[in-house]
């Protein structure tokens, strides 16, 4: 039985809208506080043999000062037993920001050197947000990824390959625009991630970068697109569920989509709601899913049919979220870890009309893809070993 079956049997939503977002403003969460930005690590660290040695630190450190915990202190006391543990940006709740930072580097860079430099992420995270004085609203959580060549270079290995095609449909592209490093990092306050990044550019290599990129997004009108749709309703919620979906057991790591959507305002503002929510197949003010809806709507895309509460066939944990100013471009920054690659595959192919009935998504309608490439974000382990 699948999940969502099981979540219908049991008669609650299986993923409530917003919640991933923003958990503080909608009050619908566990008491919020500082110790939400353990819990992601805890969870992978506690199982097994490490259970007892990790506890006592982790007593230790939050009855002392209730700090958030280093993901490489708990990554280096776990036992062997332990499932390795992945980076704190990989299946953590959303905060009320986030920035996207797409680094494409020099032909003739020294790739372990930037690699050194990145994979001491958790380094810049303290200077930016001490550890004996951060709370709720400075703590970053972020994570580190790379595009397939730089990983190769650098002597990372993964079990799947994730090379991303340029993709081309009847309502549009999805342009392969490749990168080498890529960092996200969320935060409730935006300031902190804008000094993160200054501190990684600062660090990297000198002459090493040909191009970055730095996306800054904001939670628009508790947890919707800036097309006034809820995001986020079908995402998996639980901490258990996330971790499940978007973390490789063997490894920690993660596969990881992103693309830069710009939406057409022009569109939003004029077509008439009703016709919206045909293209994505639920209403716009609850995210009710039509009865009745079209193979074309992005539901029918992504589940893989149009029946209600249609079972899909592979799971992503998305944490897209808006940016940008309305004089020049903004729209959604989508981001979504996954197990396997595998799981973007059937959802892009499905978009641009490249799989099984060969119709593509009606949301290409309201909105264009300019930016895209798969990521491997490694795990806590793999990661320490590029230092
Ligand atoms: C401009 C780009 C996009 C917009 C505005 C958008 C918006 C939405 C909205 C409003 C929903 C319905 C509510 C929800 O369940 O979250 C949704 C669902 C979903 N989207 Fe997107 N989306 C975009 C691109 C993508 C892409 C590129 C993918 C996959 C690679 C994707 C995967 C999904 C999935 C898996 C669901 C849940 C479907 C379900 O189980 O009902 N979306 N999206």
């Amino acid at each position: 039985m699948s999940s969502r079956q099981v979540s219908r049997l049991l008669k609650f939503p299986l993923c409530r809208p917003h919640i991933n977002r923003n958990p503080r403003l909608l009050h619908t969460n566990a008491a919020p506080g500082r110790s939400q930005g353990v819990r992601p690590l805890l969870i992978g660290a506690l199982v097994g043999a490490g259970v007892y040695c990790t506890h006592k630190i982790v007593q230790k450190r939050r009855s002392s000062a209730d700090i958030p915990l280093s993901p490489w202190l708990l990554a280096n006391t776990v036992s062997a037993a332990s499932p390795p543990a992945s980076q704190p940006s990989v299946w953590s709740q959303g905060k009320d920001h986030a920035v996207y930072l797409w680094i494409h580097l020099n032909p003739d860079t020294n790739v372990r050197e930037a690699a050194r430099v990145v994979a001491k992420l958790q380094t810049y995270i303290d200077k930016v947000s001490d550890p004996s004085l951060r709370d709720e609203e400075d703590e970053i959580w972020a994570g580190v990824g790379f595009g397939p060549n730089f990983y190769k270079q650098v002597g990372g290995k993964v079990t799947k390959s994730f090379c991303y095609p340029h993709r081309k449909g009847p309502l549009g592209e999805m342009p392969s625009t490749g990168g080498d490093i890529f960092i996200h990092a969320k935060c409730n306050t935006v300031s902190k991630l804008f000094e993160l990044v200054q501190v990684v550019m600062k660090n990297m290599p000198a002459g090493s970068v040909k191009s970055f990129e730095d996306v800054y997004s904001f939670v628009y009108r508790n947890g919707r697109d800036l097309s006034g749709f809820i995001d986020g309703t079908e995402n998996p919620a639980d901490d258990e569920h996330r971790q499940a979906v978007a973390v490789e057991k063997e490894t920690g790591g993660s596969y990881v989509i992103t693309q830069k959507w710009i939406h057409n305002h022009q569109v939003i503002n004029c077509e008439k709601d009703k016709v919206q929510e045909g293209w994505v197949g639920r209403d716009k003010p609850d995210s009710i899913e039509l009865k009745r809806k079209s193979i074309s709507s992005h539901v029918a895309r992504m589940t893989g049919g149009t029946a209600l509460n249609q079972d899909a066939p592979f799971e992503i944990v998305r944490q897209s979220m808006p940016y940008g100013t309305l004089s020049k471009e903004s729209g959604l920054f989508f981001i979504a870890y996954a197990a396997s690659p595998e799981n973007f595959e059937y959802m892009l192919d499905r978009m641009v009309g490249a799989r099984d009935d060969g119709h593509s998504d009606d949301i290409m309608r309201l909105s264009k893809n300019v930016t895209g490439t798969y990521w491997y974000f490694p795990g806590v382990a793999e990661l320490k070993k590029l230092e």
